[in-house]
Parts: C-alpha cells; structure tokens; sequence
C-alpha cells in the first residue's frame, strides 16, 4: 500500500511530492520533439514523432525495460514479471498531437507509466504479470483521415485499406511508414495475442473541467463517448468573382458556410450531443474566384449511441437538402466510427480503491474525449484514470497540470497496478 500524507480529501498531495518533479522535466522534455519550432505539433510518422520514439525507448529502457518497436511505429517497453507466460498488464496512452498541441495530452498516461515501472524497478520488485507500457503513435487522426490507427494494430481490428489513405501532401499511410521503418503489410504482427495482455490501463489528462471545479487531482473513467469522423466534400462550379451575377452561382464555400451553421445547430439540439467542424479547404482559394471546390471534416459524438445515430441521419439529411437548393454536388465520406465504450468494472473498481489508498475522495466521470482505451477494450478488460488539468484546457498550448497532481497520478497508477496484479492472479 502506497503511504500518504494527504492534505485534503481531494487532492491527495503528498509531501515530499517524489514523482511529480521528474515527471514534469520529462514531460517538458518530450515537448522539445516537435514540427514547428516554437509550438508543439507532432504527428504521426513525421520526423518529430520519430525522435520523440527514440526518446520514449531511452526512457523506457533506463526504467528496466525490454524496448521494442512494432511494424505500425508503436514503442513497448516490457517489464517481466515472476510468473512466465502470465498476461500483461498493459500501461500507456498515445505520444503524437494536435497541431499547436499541449504538453499532457497523451504524453502524461505514457510518461507516468514509464515512472511507474521505474518505481518498481528502483525497488526490485516484479509482480506476478509482467507490465507493457505502450506509447501509440497516431491516436489524433490529425495527419492522416485516421484515428487509433496504432491501437487498432494491437487490438486486432485494423482494416488494411487504412494504410492507402494519404495526407494533405499525398504521401500514403504505407509510404510513411516505409520511410520510418515500419511496414504497413506486416501489421498483423502488432496484433496482441487474446491472452496475452490480462489488461489495459490509461491515464490522460480529463481535457475538461470537472477536476478542476470540484477540487479533484484525479477520477475513475466509467465510459467513453462514441464519435463519428467524416469527410463532406462540396463539388460547386469556380468562376470570376466579378462578372459572375450572384444568382448564377454555384459557391461552394458558401454552400459549406450555410451547412457548418446548421451542423452547430444540430450540435446543441440535445444535451448528449456535440458536433464540431475543425477542418475546412477551398479551392481554389483565391480572392478573385468563387471557390469550386471545398472539403471539410464533421467530429459528432454521444455518450449515447442511439443519439449519435439519430443525429447522423440528420445531418446527412440536412446537408443534402442544402447541397441540393444551391446545385452543389456533395460527398460524405464516414472514416470512423466507434461506440460508446463502457470501460471495464473490475478495473474501476481497482482505480476507486486506489484513488481512495492515496487519500482522496473518489469522484466518477465519462469521457468525452476518444482514447486509445475505446480501442483496448475491444481486446481486454480496459480501464481509465483521469488526472486534473487546470481550467479543463486542452488541445491547446496553455494546457497545463501541477508537478503536485502528476506525483498523484504516478501513486495513484502504481497502485491500481498492484491490485489489479493481485485481482488478475486471484482470477477475480
Ligand atoms: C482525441 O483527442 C479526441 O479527439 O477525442
Ligand atoms: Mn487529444
Ligand atoms: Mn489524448
């Protein structure tokens, strides 16, 4: 049992914090690993997600760990436990970003976990199971029209065609793979035997503001929103902007402008629903031309799926109807799709008990935001640890945690390791 010297029932501050100093260095650290001197923006597969791997190797490798890289870029460190052959306990979170990302995202489930097994080692302890910490590597969907691609790859559900898709600058999933040393046909490799991993655990930042009302440094995640991706691509006519009279038009930038109102709209008709427009291209963008062509991505997620559903029927319904009264021809790619994710009881339990040992009240709350757990829990008992960040702000640079809740969130993530260590023997 972890010692806690808590101050308040809610925080679970300890005093030295031993984790949180290091964690945050780290955390600063990894930051440095980006595209765009200045900000942080990593995605999938560019260089900068490549060092931040070999980084990520280091580290793993320091805390005792066995490192390997799998064929869709994914680092597994493993940690051997005493029993030979026992399933792993799976640890970790994703280390790609938005563009103009936070520090925490992602980084901190993966960083923490590595902390985790350093603890363990530094002490010369094994459990029964071995531990895995995994740092995924697309889990954003931000280069590429994707996401939990590399999750996916462990869970078993991959489709192959992902890897045909391209970016912005028509390089293919496989081609960048190619170049970073992965190979998209042996991504049946990556797959985790059904009885090789006993369990998954992520712990991320909760990207939303209910911690930091109530007081909270962390919670247990009972469920996940599902969400649905898709591509609308509007096919207007480009002509002069001076000469052509407006009723002659066929504009399909104001054509999106109408549709990305109604999909706004559509968003706030029910309380379990939120819709958002995050991507938009015209072509072909110049102040001179009406624009002929426009792509822009729709993010729809529920915690409901039969409200997510009723939803999606709408909107196709409704951008249909007002592609067809300006004479703009549409497309609507649907790239993803995932249900909601009610995460596992036994692991929920084993994160209330632990948040309890590290003195603290045990808040409960559902995830809005997607994780590489919606995917896990499609191979095994999976389960989530939200840690606070200040305001709730996210994919944002002004993301921000306190060096007193990353040393909550290591304390609180070893110890639900070693109940669920215990759990998983006893065969709860
Ligand atoms: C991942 O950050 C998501 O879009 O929920
Ligand atoms: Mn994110
Ligand atoms: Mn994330």
């Amino acid at each position: 049992m972890i010692e806690n010297r808590a101050t308040t029932a809610r925080d679970g501050a300890s005093d030295p914090p031993r984790f949180g100093p290091p964690l945050m260095a780290r955390l600063d650290a990894l930051a440095a690993f980006t595209e765009v001197p200045g900000q942080l923006t990593r995605r999938y597969l560019t260089p900068a997600h490549l060092a931040a791997m070999r980084q990520v190797q280091a580290w793993m490798e320091e805390a005792g760990m066995r490192v390997r890289v799998d064929a869709v870029c994914n680092v597994l460190g493993r940690y051997e436990g005493r029993k030979a052959g026992a399933p792993a306990l799976m640890l970790g979170s994703h280390i790609d970003s938005v563009v103009d990302a936070g520090k925490y995202d992602g980084n901190l489930g993966v960083l923490a976990a590595i902390a985790a097994v350093g603890e363990l080692a530094g002490r010369g302890e094994r459990l029964d199971h071995a531990i895995e910490v995994v740092a995924f590597g697309e889990e954003e969907g931000i280069r590429f029209p994707t996401h939990l691609l590399t999750s996916s790859a462990l869970a078993c559900t991959l489709e192959p065609a992902i890897f045909d898709v391209r970016d912005r600058e028509g390089v293919s999933v496989r081609e960048a793979l190619a170049n970073a040393g992965g190979d998209a046909d042996a991504y049946r490799s990556c797959a985790c035997e059904r009885d090789g991993v006993a369990a998954y655990l992520e712990l991320h930042i909760e990207q939303g503001p209910v911690l930091h009302d109530k007081g909270h440094a962390a919670a247990v995640v009972t469920a996940i929103d599902g969400a649905i991706r898709l591509i609308v691509t509007l096919h207007g006519f480009a002509g002069h902007a001076g000469t052509v009279p407006m009723g002659f038009r066929r504009d399909a930038l104001a054509a999106a402008a109408e549709m990305i109102v109604a999909i706004e709209r559509l968003g706030g008709s029910h309380a379990d629903l939120v819709a958002t427009v995050g991507r938009m291209d015209a072509r072909p963008g110049a102040p001179n031309v009406i624009p002929g062509r426009v792509e822009f991505t729709v993010d729809m997620r529920s915690p409901h799926d039969a409200v997510r559903h009723r939803a999606q029927r709408e909107l196709l319904a409704l951008l249909r109807d007002i592609a067809t009264r300006r004479r703009i021809e549409i497309e609507t790619q649907i790239y993803q799709e995932i249900p909601a994710t009610a995460l596992d009881p036994g692991i929920t339990t084993a994160v209330r008990e632990a948040i309890a040992a590290c003195g603290m009240d045990v808040l409960e709350l559902s995830s809005g935001a997607g994780h590489d757990a919606m995917m896990m829990a499609k191979l095994c008992p999976a389960g989530m640890i939200f840690v606070r960040c200040k305001e709730g702000i996210s994919h944002n640079p002004a993301e921000q945690i306190t060096a007193a809740d990353a040393d909550v969130a290591v304390r609180v993530l070893l110890d639900t390791v070693r109940r669920l260590d215990r759990r998983f023997a006893a065969g709860a």
